[in-house]
C-alpha cells in the first residue's frame, strides 16, 4: 500500500488534519503525526470511518530519536515504502526582538526549521533506500518570503526552512525525489484562526480567509505532477490578500 506521513498534525479543522484526510482519501495508509494523542485519534477516526487506513503516533518533530523511530515504523509496514512526506509543524512566534528571551527564539527555530531538517533527512533516507522516489512537501506561510516587524523569529525560521527545501529540492531530484514548498500567504480559516483570534476571523469574513481545501488542493497538486513537470512551490492567496 502507498504510504504517507504527515506532521503537525492538530484539531480537524486545521491544515494537518485535513491533509491527512486528502491523502488518504487518495488510497494511502497515512500515518498521522504530531504532539497530541486525543487530535491525532480523532483523525485517525474520521479517515477510518470513512474507509481510508491510518495511524496515529505521538511525535515531536524536533526530537530527533521520535522522528527516526516514526519513519521506521511506518516504513517497516510498508515494506520500505514511502510516497509521500508532509513537514506542517509550526505555530506562529511573534515577538519584538529587544524583548525576546534566547530560548524562545531557538524554540521557534527547531519547530520551523530543525525540525524540518530532521524530517526531510529520514524522508529522503528511505526513498532513497527503496529507489523508489517520493513526494517531500513543506508548509510555508508569508513568513517564507518576507520578514515583519515583531515577527523575527517566526520568519527567519519559515525561510530557513523553504530554504532548505530548495536544496533539498535540487539535491534529490535525481533520485526522483519531488521537494515541494507551499507559500500559505495570509491566514487560514481554519481553527487556528476562527477559535484562537474570532475577531480578526470575523473581521476577515469566509472572503478573507484561506480555505483549507484549496490549501490541501495545492498540496494534491505537487503530488500528482508528472516527473517531467515539477513545480518546487505554489502559493496560495485570497482575493483580498494586498501583498
Ligand atoms: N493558521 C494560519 O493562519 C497559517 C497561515 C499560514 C501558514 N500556516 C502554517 O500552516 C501550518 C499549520 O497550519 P494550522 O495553523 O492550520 O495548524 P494545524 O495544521 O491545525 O496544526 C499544526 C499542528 O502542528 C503541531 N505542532 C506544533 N509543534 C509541533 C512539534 N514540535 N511537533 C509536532 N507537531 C507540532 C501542533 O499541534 P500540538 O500543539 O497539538 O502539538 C499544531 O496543532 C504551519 O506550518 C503554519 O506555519 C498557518
Amino acid at each position: 500500500m502507498h504510504t504517507a506521513i504527515i506532521i503537525g498534525v492538530g484539531p480537524q479543522e486545521g491544515l494537518g488534519a485535513r491533509l491527512c484526510e486528502r491523502f488518504a482519501s487518495l488510497g494511502l495508509h497515512v500515518w498521522v503525526a504530531g504532539r497530541t494523542q486525543d487530535s491525532l485519534d480523532s483523525v485517525v477516526d474520521i479517515i477510518k470511518t470513512n474507509g481510508g487506513h491510518a495511524t496515529a503516533v505521538v511525535a515531536d518533530a524536533t526530537d530527533e530519536k521520535q522522528i527516526e523511530a516514526l519513519f521506521d515504523q511506518a516504513t517497516a509496514e510498508a515494506s520500505g515504502r514511502l510516497d509521500v512526506a508532509i513537514y506542517n509543524a509550526g505555530n506562529n512566534t511573534p515577538g519584538r526582538i529587544i524583548d525576546m528571551e534566547a530560548a524562545y527564539f531557538e524554540q521557534s527555530w527547531r519547530v520551523g526549521a530543525f525540525g524540518g531538517f530532521l524530517f526531510g533527512r529520514e524522508a529522503v533516507r528511505h526513498m532513497t533506500a527503496n529507489n523508489q522516489g517520493g513526494t517531500l512537501l513543506y508548509t510555508g506561510a508569508s513568513a517564507s518570503l518576507r520578514g515583519r516587524a515583531n515577527f523575527g523569529a517566526f520568519n527567519s525560521s519559515k525561510a530557513a526552512l523553504r530554504i532548505l527545501a530548495m536544496a533539498m529540492a535540487k539535491e534529490y531530484a535525481e533520485h526522483h525525489i519531488h521537494v515541494g514548498h507551499v507559500v500559505i500567504d495570509g491566514p487560514i480559516g481554519g481553527e487556528k484562526i476562527m477559535k484562537g483570534f474570532p475577531e480578526y476571523a470575523e473581521k476577515l469574513g469566509e472572503e478573507g480567509l484561506i480555505n483549507l481545501e484549496g490549501i490541501v488542493d495545492a498540496f494534491q497538486y505537487l503530488y500528482k505532477q508528472p516527473r517531467t513537470a515539477w513545480s518546487f512551490e505554489v502559493d496560495v492567496r485570497t482575493s483580498q490578500e494586498r501583498w
